[in-house]
């Protein structure tokens, strides 16, 4: 691996806070072990978090609940500063701690409130112009496309969009999918690492290579990969990585982080404007300016990248991969019922999408919610129609075998009446 997994535990060092005891505790406690079907060690983890025993929550693609440590992280800070001491969070500290999980340059990260956000930042810092295009495609979200839109609508380019299959059999079917929509006028690439609609991971380091020997930009939607992937952003590539550490990376709502590569830093446009913008030295963190703000999340965002580490992203990757290839395989047995997306499984992650004969997703959504009190996503953009679930930590292989018995039932039974 090219990045040293070293985690930074002199963040942690701050003795007058008690969510760093917290982390070092729970690295001490952890059993050696904590192999994906090691129910004990796992159900310690699910011992970290708030959500309540009769809940089963699949609906991590959307918004991800914090463990107990990065509630009390967010806490802790609002109260310190309630007392009047300084509201910061050492960036320092945050940004080293991020690269030691997620890989990259700590100099390249930012701190906007979501993925969004970052995607408008990108949109509106790249020069694009009169006449060129902008390329992505049918599994963006709004968040990631729609700055796009209105950048290449005021500006007089164009955006063109690309189908993807929704049952890419191959990482090559799916670069080529991208690579057909590649104009003369192409400016930039804007697609999802990992598409919201049915899970599948983009082959990004093969469009980065593309796009730099063409020298168009590649902007990535990176919404979903860090905390569920063992991301290393040194491979992933592309100019400029969006991600929304509120949903696999459990951190508190509304933090988000931009990561911008080296030659970026000092390129980009920034949106917010405020002292040091036009300061390059400053590089990236020219772009972190953005005004007083609740700096408690970048506490929460801390604890919870802290929290990850002492669990490892290896073994969080595998049990999330874990649950999800036991749900999916159950789903695979279910009459009338149709999984979508990707059929290798590097081009698999943690989400796992599907349609049920003769059943509308929403009506689906609503009887699991009802009878068993189970979140899903019903992914209802582009006319899909598509049920996702999501498996994080927190679910146990029980919580997988009740939803697939309650699946079953209605493909089999119908919905009751
Ligand atoms: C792929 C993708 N991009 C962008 C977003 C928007 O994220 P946020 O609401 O955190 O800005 C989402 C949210 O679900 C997403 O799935």
């Amino acid at each position: 691996m090219a990045v040293d997994r070293r985690r930074f535990l002199t963040v942690l060092g701050s003795a007058s806070l008690a969510w760093p005891r917290a982390v070092a505790a729970l690295e001490r406690d952890l059993h050696d072990g904590g192999e994906p079907d090691d129910e004990l060690f796992w159900s310690v983890i699910r011992g970290q978090f708030l959500i309540p025993d009769e809940r089963i929550y699949l609906n991590n693609g959307t918004l991800g609940p914090s463990p107990r440590v990065v509630v009390d992280a967010v806490t802790e800070h609002t109260r310190r500063v309630a007392q009047t001491y300084p509201p910061g969070v050492a960036w320092n500290d945050l940004k080293r701690s991020l690269s030691g999980l997620l890989g990259g340059d700590p100099e390249g990260f930012i701190f906007p409130r979501n993925t969004t956000e970052a995607m408008n930042f990108i949109a509106n810092g790249v020069e694009v112009g009169y006449g060129d295009a902008v390329l992505s495609t049918d599994h963006e979200h709004i968040g990631g496309l729609e700055p796009w839109k209105l950048v290449t609508t005021r500006r007089g380019a164009r955006l063109d969009i690309v189908s993807l299959p929704s049952t890419p059999r191959s990482a090559d079917e799916l670069v080529q999918s991208v690579w057909g929509g590649v104009t003369p006028e192409t400016r930039v690439i804007c697609v999802s690492h990992m598409t919201f609609t049915t899970g599948t991971v983009l082959p990004i380091p093969e469009l980065a290579s593309r796009c730099a020997e063409k020298g168009m930009v590649l902007a990535v939607d990176g919404a979903h990969p860090p905390g569920m992937l063992d991301v290393d952003l040194d491979v992933v590539g592309g100019d400029m990585y969006a991600s929304s550490p509120h949903k696999w990376l459990l951190a508190p709502q509304g933090t988000g982080l931009l990561y911008i590569s080296d030659v970026w830093r000092e390129r980009l446009w920034p949106t917010l404007a405020s002292g040091g913008w036009d300061d390059l030295t400053l590089g990236a963190h020219r772009l972190n300016h953005l005004g007083t703000f609740d700096e408690s999340r970048l506490a929460g965002l801390l604890a919870a990248v802290e929290w990850a580490g002492a669990i490892r992203m290896p073994r969080i990757e595998a049990r999330i991969r874990y649950l999800r290839d036991m749900l999916e395989a159950g789903l695979r047995t279910i009459p009338g019922l149709h999984v979508v997306g990707a059929q290798q499984e590097e081009q698999k992650g943690g989400m796992v999408s599907f349609s049920l004969d003769g059943v509308e997703s929403s009506q689906l959504q609503q009887h699991l919610s009802r009878a068993e009190n189970v979140r899903t996503r019903v992914i209802g953009e582009y006319d899909y129609g598509w049920m996702r679930l999501s498996t994080h930590v927190y679910n146990s292989p029980e919580q997988i075998t009740r939803v697939l018995e309650l699946v079953d039932d209605v493909a089999r039974n119908g919905l009751p009446a």
